[in-house]
Order: structure tokens, then sequence, then C-alpha cells
């Protein structure tokens, strides 16, 4: 009998597999995007960027969001950035939150490269203090947040993304499944604590005071099993 782990690796490759296919079957060869991740790789980030047909629902649910403004948390190399970037008009903003000076500046040398310096405001430092100084300048409602930075902030985080949208906005939260930690009860990391206090918040709000409808989809692919919550903003 082929024990638990045989059988997730050769799943996890099916996955994989399935996921090249796609790349090839449905992406175009993009210069801007694969120089961004070999500079990722070679300055030594970790490889938790989106896969790229995560990038590309990114930008393709933006698309149909038509956001004029886009405020993503959590950075690295600015990968997802990108996508999502290219998804504004070109009087557009994307703010993205960055903690780690390095990352940045892969970030900032990627970004440039895909030609979208004009349009990403990349603010280094922690998204809880960086966060508040933001919603002081009083800026235009953001149409679209991708939550994306340390896991056991996600609920706060979230509640920041309220404060910063409009009704109509959309709010994606990534890794919110991962491998289905969860929904294990005995799993107390504290990245596994911000899934579910993430989910009560999105459960007390319907609950409460209707301000999001919401919905988690799992996922599998070449980053293995994990999942995003997609969030409609339905009231102020
Ligand atoms: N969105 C990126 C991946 C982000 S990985 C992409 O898909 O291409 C998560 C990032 O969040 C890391 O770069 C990490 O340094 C950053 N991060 C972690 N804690 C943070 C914090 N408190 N404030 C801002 N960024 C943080
Ligand atoms: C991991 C994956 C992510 O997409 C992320 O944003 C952070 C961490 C991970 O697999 O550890
Ligand atoms: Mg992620």
């Amino acid at each position: 009998m082929k024990d638990v782990k045989e059988v997730k690796d050769v799943k996890d490759r099916r996955w994989a597999r399935v996921d090249d296919y796609a790349v090839r079957a449905l992406l175009k060869n993009d210069p801007a995007l694969d120089q961004a991740r070999e500079a990722i790789e070679k300055a030594g980030l970790p490889a938790i960027s989106v896969s790229p047909l995560q990038g590309a629902f990114l930008h393709v649910f933006a698309r149909a969001t038509k956001p004029h403004a886009i405020l993503e948390i959590g950075t690295l190399g600015g990968y997802s950035t990108i996508w999502l970037g290219r998804a504004l008009p070109p009087d557009g903003r994307l703010v993205t939150l960055e903690a780690e000076a390095k990352y940045a500046e892969v970030a900032r040398a990627n970004i440039a490269r895909a030609g979208l310096s004009d349009l990403v405001e990349l603010r280094l430092g922690r998204a809880l203090e960086v966060l508040p100084q933001l919603a002081a300048e009083g800026p235009e409602p953001f149409d679209l947040v991708f939550i994306d930075a340390d896991k056991q902030n996600t609920p706060e985080y979230f509640q920041w993304a309220l404060e910063l949208t409009r009704p109509g906005s959309v709010i994606v939260t990534d890794n919110v499944i991962r491998d289905g930690a969860l929904i294990d009860t005995s799993n107390e990391d504290p990245v596994v604590l911000g899934g579910r206090r993430f989910h009560e918040l999105l459960a007390a709000d319907r609950l409460g005071e209707q301000r999001v409808s919401a919905t988690t989809i799992q996922t599998v692919g070449s980053k293995g099993y994990d999942g995003f919550a997609v969030a409609l903003v339905t009231a102020d």
C-alpha cells in the first residue's frame, strides 16, 4: 500500500504538470514577468510569489472589475504587482506594501522593467503601521485589494481593507487554506489561526453588519494545495 506521503507527492506532481500544461496553453511569452521571476530567484527571495496562472487570474479578475486604484499588502518581488498593475488605466494607482527592504529593492527593479513605475507606489514598512498612515491621507477608495502578507495578521488587514474601499470594491485574500490546516483545530500556528480568525470575521460579518458577500475557493497547482477568498464589499 502506498503511504500517505507518497500519494500526496504523486498528486502534487500531477497538479504541477497540469499547471505546466495550462501555462503553455494559455499564457503568452512575457519577458517582463519572466525576468521578474528570474530576479526573484536570483536574489534568493522565497519562492512564494503567486503562480503564473494565479497571477493571470488576478489580472483577468482585476480587468473585469475595471479598477482605478488597487491596494496590495505583501509585495515580495513584485510579481503579483505586475499582473495587477497591468489591469490599471494610464492614470491609475497601485499602492503595494512591503516590510523587507531587500525584497522591496528587487520589486522596484521588476516593476520598473515592466514599465509600471509611474503607476505603482511601493511603501516600505510593516503594513499595520503603514495602513493607518495611508488611511490618514484620505485616498480615493481602492477598487481592488489583494491581501498577501504575513498570514497571522490577515484579519487585521481585511478590516483595514474595509476601511479603504467602497461598496462594489473587491478584496482578494491569498493563502487561506494552507494545505487544509485551516480546519485542523489542533493546529495553533498563528498563520493557521489567522486563516480561522479571518473566516470567523467573514461569518460574523454575514450575520451582523452585512458589509461583504464572500466566498473561499480551494486551489491546487504548482504551489500545492491552498486557496483564496474573494469578498465583495456590499455596504459602508
Ligand atoms: N504578493 C506577492 C507575494 C507576497 S509574499 C506575489 O504573489 O508576488 C508575502 C510578503 O509579505 C513577503 O514579501 C513579506 O516580506 C511581506 N510581509 C510579511 N510581513 C509583512 C508586514 N508586516 N508588512 C508588510 N509586508 C509584510
Ligand atoms: C507561502 C505562500 C504564499 O503564497 C505566501 O504569500 C506566503 C507564504 C508559503 O507557502 O509559505
Ligand atoms: Mg500568497
